[in-house]
């Protein structure tokens, strides 16, 4: 089995040939997505349902044209506005899901651990779009392609993520992905956003930009996730870009060729200037949404295959 998993709820459980197989899948299909004619069949027949309990512009859009693109009868439940509001609980939409008979459910969750809570009562392969500040394991895998093609490898790189990491299910899952690969993790931000105990997954601390970008191959740029904070985590936003905005200043203390990334969406002039994050010559932020439509095809396919192998045993 080219991928021996039967869902995709996080970088934890894969192992470093995993990540490297959906990378490659991924690869072909940025040549398709390059092409005229967009269009494979690997998932043809199969039913994706999205439902993202949270919003997301990008990430939906993404997984919508990664379906699509292969083939699938794709359809979105806009989950915010209705059943979650009247109450209904994970369980009832679980069932409600099997008598429709999806193959492919994708799903972001305000709730940490509540994607791989529906995949344990759900016959379809699940994947998490987002789970509380738990993981972002598509985000990841993005990341890691952008970063790939942009320096020719995966390992042995020095990489900065930078700002709200305490918030961030995108750092999570980069931190766990970056070091399975080999590579040196640094996290740079207040200490009021750093998780307690993060050092354990053998990353470097700093709460000093300049201390932390020194030297470094990749900067990594997170989104203040105010939704998640209940106040007094930063002084204000004009301090916060002071001391962590990512600015022209701060970017020169890196690598000169270290590329600049951001998930979206960005608060510019808050953890990064807009000039920055416009720069074609650093900043890459445009490739990962075109790398993002790629991996979520690539992880779909080996899903799907799975899914198919396991039916017909
Ligand atoms: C991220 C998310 O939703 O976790 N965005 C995304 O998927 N593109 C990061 C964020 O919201 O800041």
């Amino acid at each position: 089995m080219a991928f021996p998993h039967a869902h995709l709820l996080g970088i934890e459980p894969l192992a470093p040939g995993d990540i490297t197989t959906i990378l490659d899948l991924a690869e072909e299909y940025v040549v398709l997505n390059r092409s005229v004619t967009k269009h494979g069949d690997v998932l043809a027949g199969l039913t994706q349902i999205n439902m993202f309990f949270e919003a997301s512009t990008r990430t939906q859009a993404s997984f919508e044209l990664a379906g699509k693109r292969l083939g699938a009868d794709v359809m979105n439940m806009a989950m915010q506005a209705s059943s979650l509001k009247k109450g209904e609980t994970l369980i009832d939409t679980a069932l409600t899901l099997n008598a429709m008979h999806p193959d492919l459910l994708v799903v972001r969750h305000p709730q940490s651990g509540a994607v791989d809570l529906l995949a344990q009562k759900v016959r379809c392969a699940v994947l998490n779009a987002g789970d509380g500040r738990h993981e972002h394991p598509t985000q990841a895998l993005l990341d890691a392609l952008t970063i790939r093609r942009a320096k020719g490898r995966l390992h042995r790189l020095s990489i900065a993520i930078c700002g709200d990491i305490a918030h961030s299910r995108v750092a999570r899952s980069n931190i766990l992905l970056l070091g399975k690969m080999e590579n040196r993790v640094r996290l740079i931000g207040p200490p009021t956003l750093m998780p307690a105990g993060i050092a354990e997954f053998g990353v470097e601390v700093f709460d000093d930009m300049r201390a932390g970008l020194e030297g470094v191959d990749v900067v990594m740029m997170l989104r203040l996730q105010k939704e998640r904070m209940d106040g007094g985590f930063i002084p204000s936003e004009r301090e916060y870009y002071h001391r962590y905005g990512l600015d022209a200043e701060k970017l020169a203390i890196a690598k000169p060729d270290a590329i600049v990334m951001h998930p979206g969406p960005m608060n510019r002039g808050v953890e990064i200037d807009g000039e920055i994050a416009d720069d074609i010559n650093r900043s890459v932020i445009q490739d990962q949404v075109e790398m993002g439509v790629a991996v979520r095809m690539a992880a779909m396919d080996l899903l799907a295959q799975n899914l198919r192998s396991r039916r017909a045993a």
